[in-house]
């Protein structure tokens, strides 16, 4: 088995998409990807529901994947969103005994046990603690910003993480699907959607200067914000565009996969603006059929659009702007938002975010990667590009990590 071919699966609930890379010193290059599109009901909002059909379509995309990259794929990088996935920030600081003693490994080992026993005191053993991720250090009140302080002198040894909890039983039933299909999944290698999205979708520049990521999937939209390269929120909603979908067919009485295609076509999240300008889109008429498949009926864009924009601006100001607000004054100034999943399709959607959010805002699809065919250069595929992404840093991670033991080894025999 190839150690440097990494394959990351991104269980959404439209599709189940796969991708094995090659690490090269150059980069990452995609060797093989496959796409299984999911049918209603296997996964709703970011818990598999049809434990059956789930493993089946992981099961045909692994050996998809195996077959053009003609090896076995026994472990697999996942993405983890939905409800149940929760990122809060936590501080906590220890005495340096004896006072100004060099600070070591085991400090931080003792502040991280620390901290995760308090967030489980918290959150009850429902919950699971899958990143404990330090943001910043201080010594003696002193910044110490993301460098680990093991070597320096001090009294009192601040850390401030980003924890990273999610409900037990639904992460189970992921892991469960993977073994079936014939896979396992380390806890270590699962990474909440909205940290993937960002690596494929988002600049180093934009982390430092303070981006907000929204990944609009059809479940669950995706949320995260960096600032000074750091991640300081992260959280999953269980909206996305299905509950526009949704909206559409009850309100206008057409069938689910109808309503997604006005959506598509005809809905524009800029609608209040449009109106304002009395633009004649909003006028034309456009021939739907009704829930019973027989009937026609004329619906203007207008009308489309209006529901569209209702039911974004609930998701964005309900749920999104919450998060922006509780980062503080600091952290917006020059910050900016990068929107990406299949949701950022969404006609005039930067326009419509600009407006609600306050801030200047792209779409995202997936970069920082060799060779990718076009056909992914889509923001539905910012995922799993991006689980790639990150599981290749744990790999180079891991072989730095290795060889530095190796040196240290032949050092510890040498001296
Ligand atoms: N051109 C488009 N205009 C508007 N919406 C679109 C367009 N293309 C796709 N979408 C929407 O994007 C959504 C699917 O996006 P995506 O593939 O990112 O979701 P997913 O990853 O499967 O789901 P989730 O992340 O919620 O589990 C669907 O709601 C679909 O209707
Ligand atoms: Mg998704």
């Amino acid at each position: 088995m190839n150690d440097n071919i990494i394959t990351a699966l991104d269980i959404g609930t439209s599709k189940i998409f796969g991708a094995s890379a090659l690490i090269k010193d150059t980069g990452i290059e995609i060797i093989a990807t496959d796409i299984q599109n999911l049918p209603e009901e296997v996964i709703i909002k970011g818990r598999v529901v049809d434990m059956e059909e789930a493993t089946n379509a992981i099961y045909s995309v692994l050996k998809n994947l195996e077959g053009k990259i003609g090896e076995s794929i026994n472990w697999v990088n996942i993405g983890i969103g939905g409800g149940h996935l929760k990122g809060e920030n936590y501080t906590k600081s220890i005495s340096i005994e004896p006072a100004g003693r060099e600070i070591n490994e085991n400090d931080l080992q003792l502040l991280r046990r620390e901290i995760n026993s308090a967030v489980i005191a918290e959150k009850g053993p429902d919950k699971k603690i899958l990143y404990t991720t330090p943001q910043y250090y201080k010594i003696d009140d002193m910044n110490i910003k993301k460098k680990e302080p093991v070597g320096m002198h001090g009294n009192v040894l601040e850390m401030s993480v980003h924890s990273i909890t999610v409900d037990a039983n639904p992460h189970k039933d992921i892991k469960n699907c993977i073994q079936s299909a014939g896979a396992q999944v380390d806890d270590a290698d699962t990474y909440p959607h909205s940290w993937a999205s960002a690596e494929a979708a988002l600049t180093e520049e934009e982390k430092k200067v303070g981006c907000l990521l929204i990944d609009i999937g059809k479940g669950t939209t995706d949320i995260c914000f960096f600032t000074e390269g750091i991640i300081i929120a992260t959280s999953s909603i269980k909206f996305g565009g299905w509950n526009i979908d949704n909206d559409l067919s009850k309100i206008l009485h057409t069938p689910l996969n109808y309503a997604e295609e006005l959506k598509k076509n005809y809905g524009f999240a800029s609608y209040p603006l449009l109106k304002k300008d009395n633009n004649a889109v909003l006028s034309q008429t456009v021939e739907i059929i009704s829930t019973s498949g027989k009937l026609t009926k004329n619906v203007t864009i207008g009308q489309i659009s209006n529901i569209v924009y209702d039911r974004l601006n609930d998701i964005f100001t309900r749920y999104i702007k919450p998060i922006i607000m509780r980062t503080g004054e600091a952290c917006l100034a020059g910050a900016s938002t990068v929107i990406t999943g299949g949701g950022a399709k969404i006609k005039d959607i930067t326009i419509f975010s600009e407006e609600v959010l306050g801030l200047p805002t792209r779409i995202g699809i997936p970069k920082n990667i060799l060779d990718i065919d076009p056909a992914y250069h889509q923001p539905e595929f910012s995922t799993g590009i991006g689980l790639i992404i990150l599981a290749s840093k744990q790999v180079r991670q891991h072989k730095k990590k290795d060889s530095l033991q190796k040196i240290k080894r032949i050092f510890e025999k040498w001296f």
